[in-house]
């Protein structure tokens, strides 16, 4: 079958990168880093697609508690991976943004990260939003905290604040929702990944760990979202 509809919005959690290591007798860091190409081939897929959002959960705020050495190669992983293939974005006219606490990575990791948001932050094509240090907890407590200041500023009633008034103070303020999120691993949770975003998402689990996921298994994923059909609360005839 032919995928003839995309999701405009797909987010990903890329699980498994520790197990595929093991399961080589490798030391997880070779796992992050044969995760790395994973992330290169699925970004070089929606740019071919023309999916013009995609969101990678690539550290969670709970991943500080890693052992610290873990924490410093993902770190010079990410850096690593702005400065191989910032050119290759840019080509691909790609847009690059981060979502999450960034006062707490290392100022050498958030450089590199600055820089090349700022480098193609005038491009059109699609939109890859890395999740760095992200809880989706601490955004929302973040927009509830920022969201009463403007009340107590008075640049706000509280009858005022509704859904899209909510969404302009998340992270994601400039992503529409997500359409179809993807874990991988055979893990079955959310884990703090963009609790407001998903309200509505398809959700796809696969077995597959991140290192391991092909083209092949991501158009399965996309095959198997166009099959789904999102009602919205509605019911099947009134979609017709
Ligand atoms: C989960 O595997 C993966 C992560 C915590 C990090 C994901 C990071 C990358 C794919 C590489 C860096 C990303 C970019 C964008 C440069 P895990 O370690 O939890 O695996 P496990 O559950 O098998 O232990």
């Amino acid at each position: 079958m032919e995928i003839t509809k995309y999701p405009r919005h797909l987010a990903i959690i890329m699980d498994g990168n520790g197990r595929w290591a093991k399961k080589q007798g490798l030391m997880r860091g070779f796992g992050h880093e044969k995760g790395v190409q994973t992330v290169r081939e699925v970004v070089e897929y929606c740019v071919a697609h023309e999916i013009p959002y995609l969101t990678l959960y690539a550290f969670s705020t709970e991943n500080w508690n890693r052992p610290a050495l873990e924490v410093k190669a993902l770190m010079e992983l990410l850096v690593k991976f702005l400065k191989k293939e910032a050119d290759a974005l840019h080509k691909n006219n790609v847009r690059l943004k981060a979502i999450g606490n960034l006062d707490r990575f290392p100022a050498k990791a958030k450089d590199a990260l600055l820089k090349t948001i700022d480098r193609l932050k005038d491009n059109t094509g699609t939109t890859l939003t890395l999740a760095l240090s992200y809880g989706a907890r601490e955004e929302l407590l973040t927009a509830v905290k920022q969201l009463s200041a403007a009340v107590k500023e008075g640049e706000l009633t509280t009858d005022a604040i509704d859904e899209t008034v909510m969404q302009r103070y998340l992270y994601t303020f400039d992503l529409p929702d997500v359409d179809l999120l993807i874990r991988t691993s055979g893990e079955y949770r959310i884990s703090n990944f963009l609790l407001w975003q998903i309200a509505y998402a398809e959700l796809y689990f696969t077995e597959v760990l991140w290192p391991e996921f092909t083209k092949a298994h991501l158009e399965e994923a996309l095959l198997s979202y166009q099959n789904r059909e999102r009602r919205f609360g509605k019911i099947s005839e009134q979609l017709k």
